[in-house]
This record gives structure tokens, C-alpha cells and sequence, in this order.
């Protein structure tokens, strides 16, 4: 009994420290607010050939929503939730099993810092990201993940034939990006870069 009660307590250790740990989640888990799901699916403008890449995708509140969508109005959407989070990864997993639209749902676990996003996502026309990520770290985000052109960085996107591009950042706006802004206004603001 004494092993059980042991093997739970390092379970619930191991939880907190994969949520708590800066190297492993450098941005804290927090949930999009679920009343702002239809305006964040409108501000998608969800389409057929479109890629969604939810860059540190939690436990898959919008990418899982935002599939539901494109299942119901027969669209080939494809959606990539990217989280580093050993534990949300499994819930991610979980989850698409269960999803009605799962062949269109990729799970990716990798660093939205640093990873190569055109190996992802190169046969596509139109690409959307979606970020609820803590304002000091969007502009690292950003620069790693924009085809050249649009912050003036030139990166791994600059090779990809793109002919569509846009970003959807749940609360923090994003000043790179200041020209190409538009809100919407729910719970919370929702900017709007296309
Ligand atoms: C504010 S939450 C947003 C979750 C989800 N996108 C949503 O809207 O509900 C930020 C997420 O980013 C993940 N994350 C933090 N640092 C990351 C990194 N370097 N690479 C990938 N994901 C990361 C966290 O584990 C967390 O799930």
C-alpha cells in the first residue's frame, strides 16, 4: 500500500514539475477562455487547403473546436498542434484519438522556438497560426516562424511557396505586425494579422 501511495506521490510531482519547470514550459499552461471560441474561429476564417498551427497548443481547446468545424462543413482543414509539455502532449494524443476528425489533426511535440516549421506544412496554400503565448516571448515566436517579407527576417518560411499567410494571437498583440492588425473584441481581444 505503502509503494502505491508512494508512486502516486511522485506521479503528482513529476505533473507539477513539468508545469512549473521555465526549461520545460517556458510559457505557463493557460487555457483560451471557451467563450471566445467562435469569435477565435471566425477571426481563423477556417478554408479548404488551409494549415492551422496552434504554436504551444495546451490541451487542444482551439485546434479541437476549430477541426469539429471544418469536419461539419466537409473541409479538408488540416490542423498541427505543436506543445512541448510531455503531459498535454498525452492528453493531445487522447484527445484526437476520440476526434471525429482526427486524419486531419497532426500532433507535434517540439520547441515553438527553435523548430523547422516547413517541414510541417509545405504542401498547402494558405497557413494560419494561432498563439496564446506570454507577450515578452510572441516576437521570439513570430521572428522563428514568418516568411520573409513580413517582419523583414528572413528565415526558414522564405524557401516555402506561400500564398497565404496569417496569424491569429489570442490577448497580446503582436508590434511587428502593428500595420496588418485587426481586432475582435470578445472576452478577451483578439488580434488578427493577414
Ligand atoms: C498560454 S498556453 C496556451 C494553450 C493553448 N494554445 C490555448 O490557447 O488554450 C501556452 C502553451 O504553450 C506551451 N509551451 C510553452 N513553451 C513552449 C515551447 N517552447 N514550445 C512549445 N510549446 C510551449 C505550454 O506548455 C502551454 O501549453
Amino acid at each position: 500500500m505503502l509503494i502505491i501511495y508512494f508512486l502516486i506521490f511522485l506521479f503528482v510531482i513529476g505533473i507539477i514539475l513539468l508545469f512549473t519547470s521555465k526549461k520545460l514550459s517556458p510559457i505557463p499552461y493557460f487555457p483560451t477562455n471557451k467563450t471566445d471560441l467562435p469569435l477565435i474561429l471566425k477571426a481563423l476564417n477556417l478554408k479548404q487547403n488551409q494549415v492551422v498551427i496552434d504554436l504551444g497548443a495546451g490541451d487542444g481547446i482551439v485546434i479541437f473546436k476549430a477541426a469539429e468545424s471544418t469536419y461539419a462543413q466537409k473541409l479538408n482543414t488540416r490542423f498541427i498542434a505543436v506543445e512541448i509539455n510531455p503531459f498535454l502532449i498525452l492528453v493531445l494524443h487522447l484527445r484526437r484519438l476520440l476526434h471525429p476528425n482526427k486524419k486531419n489533426i497532426k500532433i507535434v511535440r517540439d520547441d515553438i522556438f527553435t523548430m523547422t516549421f516547413e517541414l510541417l506544412a509545405s504542401d498547402f496554400s494558405l497557413l494560419t497560426f494561432y498563439l496564446y503565448v506570454s507577450p515578452w516571448h510572441l516576437e521570439k515566436v513570430i521572428e522563428n516562424c514568418l516568411p520573409a517579407g513580413k517582419t523583414g527576417k528572413l528565415n526558414l518560411f522564405a524557401q516555402a511557396r506561400i500564398e497565404n499567410f496569417s496569424v491569429v494571437s489570442y490577448m497580446y498583440p503582436i508590434k511587428s505586425l502593428k500595420k496588418k492588425e485587426t481586432r475582435a473584441q470578445g472576452k478577451n481581444t483578439i488580434f488578427v494579422y493577414s
